[in-house]
């Protein structure tokens, strides 16, 4: 007589505890995702953190630092590249970074950071983004700096023309723009000691701050070179649309490469266009070549970004010239890039046109 009520009392016992089973189990896969998903996965205690001394960093807990830092996900991304991912890490209102992720497992993986690291360090310049710190991981390694409110000029510039505030980049934004790189290199190239070929200037690690001043980003390839020498034997490296041509034959880095690597970014803010364009690569042709052979028959019109044709030619006509002998094929017959800088200023104070 009792069955019917015991078989009830199973059935609603074995319901329940399949429902808890599926609770559980939904919420085991949530947290594997979830994991999945963060930056981190290992507890506190298997990386190390280390935070440069700055105005921007010193007012910050390291604890409470590490815990957002850690806590990084996917909608927080605001870029990627060949070599890592880059994070905004807001801590506040008034103050965030972007952070870097770098996967560890090679050789040449763990180089990239220890390079950024030498050559970053020590240096405080306006055209250079700084680095606030690092995270140092059994799997990855992270890159602390400070955060570009106007991204790449790469994303300014080929972003659908437009930046996210639907602001076009006028021509002296982009004369800003050179200058301030052509100084941040020069300095790199001149002031540093040792010097620092950068070896992969391009206009995504040329960064713009809140006022549209560029600051040369990214040294996971950038070498260190002591005053007495000339070149630094390495790997062929860097992004294939930027790179001198006698770096190809040689493996030779020398500072005349980032002078070539910056005239193809001058070609760039000149023309509109991307160096690095499949249809460049499709006609067997380069950005370089195409510009040359036009400014050679004085033809600098057919050419420009037609965004800029009402802008003060002489001003382009020059910097079109510059930019022409930076990508002189004979790497002797380059400006260095104080001289570069010097043209460029002139360019604009004196209003003297620079003939090619
Ligand atoms: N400090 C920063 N502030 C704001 N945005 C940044 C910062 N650093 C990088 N970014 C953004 O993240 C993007 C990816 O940068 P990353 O250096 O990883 O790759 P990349 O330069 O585009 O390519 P590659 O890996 O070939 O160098 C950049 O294009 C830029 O838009
Ligand atoms: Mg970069």
């Amino acid at each position: 007589m009792g069955n019917p009520q015991v078989i009830a009392f199973y059935i609603t016992i074995s319901c329940i505890a399949f429902v808890i089973s599926k609770i559980i189990i939904s919420v085991l896969l949530y947290k594997r995702w979830k994991r999945k998903h963060l930056v981190h996965e290992d507890s506190y205690s298997d990386g190390k953190l280390v935070m440069f001394r700055s105005p921007a960093m010193q007012s910050l807990k390291p604890d409470m630092f590490l815990k957002k830092t850690l806590k990084l996900s996917n909608k927080d991304i605001i870029g990627s590249g060949g070599y890592g991912t880059v994070y905004k890490l807001t801590i506040n209102d008034s103050t965030a970074f972007a952070v870097k992720r770098l996967n560890r497992g090679t050789v040449e993986r763990d180089r990239g950071f220890e390079r950024e690291l030498e050559a970053m360090a020590d240096i405080k310049h306006r055209n250079i983004v700084t680095l606030h710190g690092y995270f140092s991981a059994p799997h990855y390694n992270l890159l602390i700096y400070e955060l570009m409110p106007n991204g790449s000029l790469d994303t300014f510039l080929h972003g659908r023309g437009m930046n996210k505030n639907n602001k076009f980049l006028d021509w002296p934004s982009r004369y800003k723009i050179a200058l301030g790189a052509a100084r941040g290199i020069s300095y790199l190239h001149h002031d540093c000691i040792p010097h620092i070929i950068h070896r992969d200037i391009k206009s995504s690690n040329i960064l713009l701050d809140q006022n549209m001043e560029a600051r040369v980003s990214d040294f996971g390839l950038a070498t260190l070179m002591e005053p007495d020498k000339t070149h630094v034997s390495t790997f062929v490296a860097g992004t294939f649309g930027y790179l001198a041509p006698e770096y190809f034959d040689t493996g030779r880095a020398t500072v005349k490469g980032d002078v070539y690597s910056f005239g193809v970014v001058l070609v760039e803010l000149l023309t509109g266009k991307k160096p690095t364009d499949e249809a460049f690569i499709e006609e067997g042709t380069k950005l370089v070549t195409w510009v040359k052979t036009v400014v050679e028959e004085k033809k600098e019109d057919h050419v420009l970004d037609r965004n800029l044709e009402s802008c003060p030619i002489d001003e382009i006509n020059s910097v079109f010239c510059i930019a022409l002998m930076c990508l002189e094929p004979e790497p002797s017959k380059r400006p260095s890039m104080a001289e570069v800088v010097k043209m460029l200023e002139q360019t604009k104070n004196n209003n003297a046109v620079i003939d090619c």
